[in-house]
């Protein structure tokens, strides 16, 4: 796969993998004579102004994190204009790569969880909430001790996307409730919700819920009582079932309070213990400690009955929290993005060779075509599936100009569509986006035989170019298997 020789100081070594929204290389950094990973962020975001006083903001914050257990920012730049940051380099891999290998035993899930509840206590205490926890963010070095990454990135996700009107999801799998939800008060404990994912996942092999799309899974994680691990893995103690209904409690006032409550509960379970967990723990949560034990969540009975039109509206309400879409729709009188490929009739008629009266005008020069608002956001994997989310306006149609590639109309909102598009991993798709035709024939007795009526102008078109309102975008899929 190609990729450049150099960003800023540092050799490009290979690619490392590519994410939601950025790409990761494996580089040499000559300055320390170490190797170093980098993760080069989509140039898009660096167009707005603010973006970059954000980004650089929220990476100092993160790179002012130092804690044993966080793969540490070593440094940040842009390489004409596209923003990059530099961290350590992991050689180990992934939890993701460790689960694929199979399930993990409840006392290596212990030991896991025991560095990573340290490293997040450190960071809650900072009043740094991760909000992206996933085994893909959790990165082995090479005698195989755990690390969490990509700290800050979600918040940074959300401001891109907010700025540049294409926004992002996050991560369906592993979401609190609130978090899919949109609240706007989202606290430490949505990483104790995260946390307990991944435990279910580490010991059962999969993730708790699955549904046919990434809207399907954020659904179920608001709705659906937490699955009994126990009903997969009889074997398994029944306090494994409880901790994991306690982490993941839709209530998070019935979640553990934060991390080390959890990592001690999993460490008892584990090893007959809680062990000592004083990374970065503030001493006041020892006290909170001994109030907590785990317990099964009773899961509101109100939860389960959420009809359609609570769901709907929860679905309205994820939708807008997470700016999946531009602000408005292009409204009639909006003049087209200057960057929009407009179409104009510069080979009109003069006046005076215009038709007789009975017809419309022709169209003037500048006259031109409104274009649709087509966005691909964000890339996520679902039962190991790649989906991009793409909105588009309410209204316009669209097509798949690729023969393995599918979209469908996943939700609607604020005169948006959002549509789910899927494919194998990798795809890279064209995706053809047409506003409602603005050029008929039916209505012939507006212009002379050899002209088209534009309805949307008001006006006839000698020859009615091809493709006029529509736009054909690139839609990518990510790598799931
Ligand atoms: N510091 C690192 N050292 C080594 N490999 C890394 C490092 N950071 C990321 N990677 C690898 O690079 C790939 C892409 O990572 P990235 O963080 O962009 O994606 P992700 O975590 O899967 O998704 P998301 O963008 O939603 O967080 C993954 O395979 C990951 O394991
Ligand atoms: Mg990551």
């Amino acid at each position: 796969m190609a990729f450049p020789e150099k960003i800023g100081r540092y050799t490009i070594k290979a690619e490392l993998g590519r994410g939601g929204m950025a790409t990761v290389y494996h580089a040499f950094d000559p300055s320390f004579d170490r190797e170093v990973a980098i993760k080069l962020l989509p140039r898009e975001m660096m167009h707005d102004p603010q973006f970059r006083v954000r980004f650089e903001r929220e990476i100092k914050m993160v790179a002012a994190l130092e804690h044993p257990f966080i793969v540490p920012v070593y440094d940040v730049g842009d390489v004409d204009g596209q923003p990059y940051f530099v961290m350590r380099y992991m050689a180990g891999g992934s939890l993701s790569n460790l689960i694929e290998q199979g399930k993990v035993s409840i006392e290596d899930t212990a030991r896991i969880i025991e560095r990573i509840a340290q490293g997040l206590a450190y960071s809650h205490k900072k009043g740094i909430i991760h909000r992206d926890l996933k085994p893909d963010n959790i990165l082995f070095d090479e005698n195989d001790n755990p690390f969490i990454s990509d700290f800050g990135i979600a918040k940074l996700k959300e401001a891109g996307g907010g700025l540049t009107g294409s926004g992002v999801i996050g991560t369906p799998a592993y979401m609190s409730p609130e978090q899919a939800q949109g609240s706007g008060d989202i606290d430490s404990r949505t990483d104790v919700y995260g946390l307990g994912v991944i435990i279910y996942q580490m010991l059962s092999g999969q993730q708790p819920y699955s549904a046919d799309t990434p809207m399907g899974v954020v659904v179920k994680h608001i709705t659906e009582p937490v699955p009994e691990i126990l009903k997969l893995l009889p074997e398994l103690p029944p306090e494994a079932d409880a901790i994991i209904k306690t982490a993941m409690a839709k209530d998070r006032e019935k979640r553990y309070p934060n991390t080390i409550e959890l990592a001690k509960a999993m460490n008892k379970l584990a090893f007959g213990k809680e062990g000592d967990l004083t990374f970065g723990t503030d001493p006041s949560l020892k006290s909170r400690s001994e109030k907590i034990t785990a317990q099964s969540p009773r899961v509101k009975t109100g939860v389960l009955i959420a009809g359609g039109v609570l769901l709907l509206s929860v679905l309205g309400v994820f939708l807008l929290r997470n700016q999946l879409f531009a602000p408005d729709p292009l409204s009639a009188s909006d003049p087209p993005p200057s960057e929009a490929p407009a179409w104009t009739a510069a080979s009109s008629p003069t006046a005076t060779e215009q038709p007789a009266i009975s017809f419309a005008p022709f169209c003037a020069e500048d006259v031109a075509f409104s274009v649709p608002q087509a966005q691909a956001t964000n890339m996520v994997c679902t039962a190991k599936r790649p989906y991009t989310s793409v909105a588009i306006t309410e209204g316009s149609t669209f097509e798949v100009l690729h023969p393995d590639g599918t979209c469908r109309i996943e939700a609607t909102s604020r005169g948006n569509h959002v549509l789910s598009c899927t494919g194998p991993d990798f795809l890279v798709m064209e995706l053809k986006v047409c506003n409602p035709p603005a050029l008929s024939n039916d209505d012939l007795s507006q212009c002379s035989a050899d002209a088209t009526f534009n309805s949307e102008n008001q006006c006839c078109v000698p020859v009615p170019p091809e493709d006029a309102g529509c736009i054909v975008i690139e839609v990518r899929l990510r790598g799931c298997n």
